[in-house]
């Protein structure tokens, strides 16, 4: 099955380039009926998405990655969000074992520490619980867009991802961070008050700040390692080459 929709990946393209996130939603339901499901961290595209997908009653599973280590306004976020639609996100959280097998060798901040700490941490909180999430699925539909980093601009709004085996989508890949804000406002769709504090691009809160004006997008995140392609290995097939420690902090 997953075959036969890996060879579809040119043709989305092409429906994909002429049709709005709506119906790219809608054409990924059609795809693959069942199996479509969309991870969401809370912020601005995500919420955008979150919208359309329930605010339309589209048949796409929501879900999200709860690391145990986000901020207290993502929380109010998520909470407001099931309030608003009534609608259902499933939450995906770490293995109890891991996390705590992690903490007591390591304490609660290991990732300051190393790249590899780093990766450590984001393996047991994010990647383990998002195979999970994965499992059976069709079809991924995430906020990634291209103007968020260097080494998006690179990706195209349709993948196949060879680690899960399935077709990625990206339906708000060639928004603006204008045309969001537009959306949201324009929609009601709650979003996350970080951004109004300075967030664009918003993970875990030991490991995200605000950005100042004129700085990358991704900036904000692992802030204190020096490299243009930051990722945590949830979209790993673009992951850049490893970042080197800038400064780490106190
Ligand atoms: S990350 O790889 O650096 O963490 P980023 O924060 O830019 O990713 O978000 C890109 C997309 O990855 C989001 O739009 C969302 O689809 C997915 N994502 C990121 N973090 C999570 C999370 N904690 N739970 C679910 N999905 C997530
Ligand atoms: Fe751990 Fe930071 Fe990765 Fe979150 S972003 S999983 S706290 S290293």
């Amino acid at each position: 099955m997953a075959t036969s929709l890996e060879s579809r990946v040119s043709d989305l393209r092409q429906q994909f380039a002429i049709q709005d996130a709506l119906d790219i939603l809608r054409t990924a339901v059609e795809e693959a009926p069942g199996k479509v499901t969309f991870s969401t961290s809370f912020g601005i595209e995500d919420q955008i998405i979150t919208h359309l997908i329930f605010a339309h009653d589209l048949p796409i599973e929501v879900f999200t990655l709860d690391t145990g280590r986000n901020f207290q306004e993502t929380y109010s976020t998520w909470s407001k969000t099931i309030l608003k639609y009534q609608k259902p996100i499933k939450a995906y959280a770490p293995q109890t074992a891991s996390v705590q097998a992690l903490v007591e060798a390591k304490g609660p901040n290991s990732f300051y520490e190393s790249i590899e700490n780093r990766k450590e941490c984001c393996g047991i909180r994010k990647i383990e619980p998002l195979n999970r999430a994965l499992e059976g699925q069709q079809i991924w539909i995430t906020g990634i867009r291209a103007e968020q980093s260097q080494n998006r601009q690179t990706m195209e709004p349709v993948e196949w991802d060879e680690p899960h085996q399935l077709v990625k989508i990206h339906p708000l890949f060639n928004w603006t961070w204008e045309q969001c804000w537009a959306f949201a406002k324009d929609n009601g769709v709650p979003t996350n008050p970080l951004h109004q504090q300075g967030f664009v691009s918003i993970g875990c809160a030991p490991c995200t700040r605000a950005i100042k004006p004129g700085e990358d997008f991704r900036a904000g995140r692992w802030w204190w390692e020096n490299a243009d392609a930051k990722e945590c290995g949830l979209h790993a097939t673009h992951n850049g080459p490893d970042p080197v420690v800038e400064q780490v902090p106190a």
